[in-house]
């Protein structure tokens, strides 16, 4: 075996001392594993993850919006309340976002920055940024319709991002970054909730069924495109229980607020179109690990079992009254919960640090290795 120059004397002193063999053995492992000895999952041996690349909606978007002529906005308090030194950094939520977590998990970084952030440190688009923007969706009208980044937008972007990674690293380092990073797809909700529901414009045009076709063609279009230009591991993340967020209750669920069931279903009709698109794309695409990730049922699971969770309110967000407080309507003004781990979500349309904790744990623990 051959060992590093800096092992030496640590084998060395091994032989001198058995009573410190324990610390050893520690600083050894420490030094093999190097910086993915924070990773908290473990991957398969020899495997190796150099990045996270996430694209879509607000779930996501690491502060893309910013400096978008745009309502979809959340860099202003409360929005970062927990997040280090208290920032709003255009996250939509109190703290990390699943990006940030999933990266975080998998020992690459704490924090994955938005590809548009314009203070960027070109060292990080090694280890993967985000190009997702808050509002977007698969249908081309979504993002239209509240000036954000549609998903050609994204693409674009990730074309020069490519070109960026090629200076920096040469080629063929750059397509061993992209065909060995784990990528993020996630998007729907906003088409589903915004576009077809509460704006309309497709409900003459489209019926459910047609309309979640169209959403998952356009989807399978997107990644058919980045494996051309190299992703191969691509999770692909269904859609919520839409009726069930607090702003859906509001504008669907009657008097009581219950969830509103029509939506439910079109997220499911929606989540029943993509799941086989992502199977026969696994399974045509070489070398490629597609997979889908239902977050429909472990997300209605918190909903209705919020106690075995140790989550209070699940009807609500934390920002206002809950009921609506969603972006711009989320803002200083308004008071906050006083204990948001107690709340499964953080506005009326995005979960809060816990419950996006509970939601990456589980999702990771089910699929992670699905792409090895
Ligand atoms: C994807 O395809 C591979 C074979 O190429 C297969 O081993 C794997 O189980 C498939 N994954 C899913 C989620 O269908």
């Amino acid at each position: 075996m051959y060992l590093p120059y800096m092992m030496k004397p640590l084998i060395i002193s091994i032989k001198l001392s058995s009573s410190k063999s324990s610390l050893v053995i520690f600083l050894f492992s420490f030094l093999l594993l190097g910086d993915h000895s924070r990773a908290r999952i473990t991957l398969p041996e020899g495997v190796t993850v150099p990045a996270v690349i996430a694209f879509g909606d607000s779930i996501v978007d690491q502060g893309a919006n910013n400096n978008l002529k745009t309502v979809v906005k959340a860099n202003f308090p409360p929005y970062g309340q927990d997040f280090p030194d208290q920032m709003p950094t255009g996250r939509f939520t109190n703290n990390k976002t699943p990006a940030d977590m999933i990266a975080e998990e998998l020992g690459i970084k704490e924090i994955l920055p938005a590809y548009l952030d314009p203070s960027i440190d070109n060292k990080e688009y090694l280890t993967g940024v985000s190009f997702a923007s808050g509002g977007s969706g698969y249908d081309p009208q979504t993002p239209k319709i509240v000036d954000v980044l549609s998903f050609d937008d994204q693409l674009k972007q990730f074309r020069e991002y490519i070109e960026k990674l090629k200076g920096m690293v040469g080629e063929e380092k750059t397509q061993f970054i992209l065909e060995n990073s784990l990528f993020l797809v996630v998007a729907g909700s906003d088409d589903l909730a915004n576009t077809y529901f509460t704006i309309g414009i497709r409900k003459l045009e489209y019926d459910v069924p047609s309309y979640a076709g169209l959403m998952a063609s356009s989807a399978s279009n997107f990644l058919q495109d980045i494996y051309k230009l190299g992703a191969r591991r691509i999770a692909v993340f269904g859609a919520p229980p839409i009726g069930c967020v607090p702003s859906q209750r509001t504008l669907g669920g009657g008097g009581l607020r219950a969830c509103a069931e029509e939506y439910n279903q079109a997220a499911q009709i929606y989540n029943s179109k993509l799941q086989p698109v992502t199977q026969y794309l696994n399974s045509t695409l070489a070398q490629s690990r597609i997979v889908y990730i239902d977050i429909y049922n472990p997300l209605l699971d918190i909903i209705e079992n919020p106690l075995q969770y140790g989550i209070e309110v699940v009807d609500k967000g934390c920002c206002g009254t809950g009921n609506i407080e969603v972006a711009i309507l989320c803002n200083k003004l308004l008071p906050t919960c006083p204990d948001d781990s107690k709340y499964l979500f953080w506005d009326s349309y995005h979960p809060t640090n816990k419950g996006y904790t509970i939601l990456v744990n589980e999702v990771l623990g089910k699929y992670v290795d699905d792409f090895f």
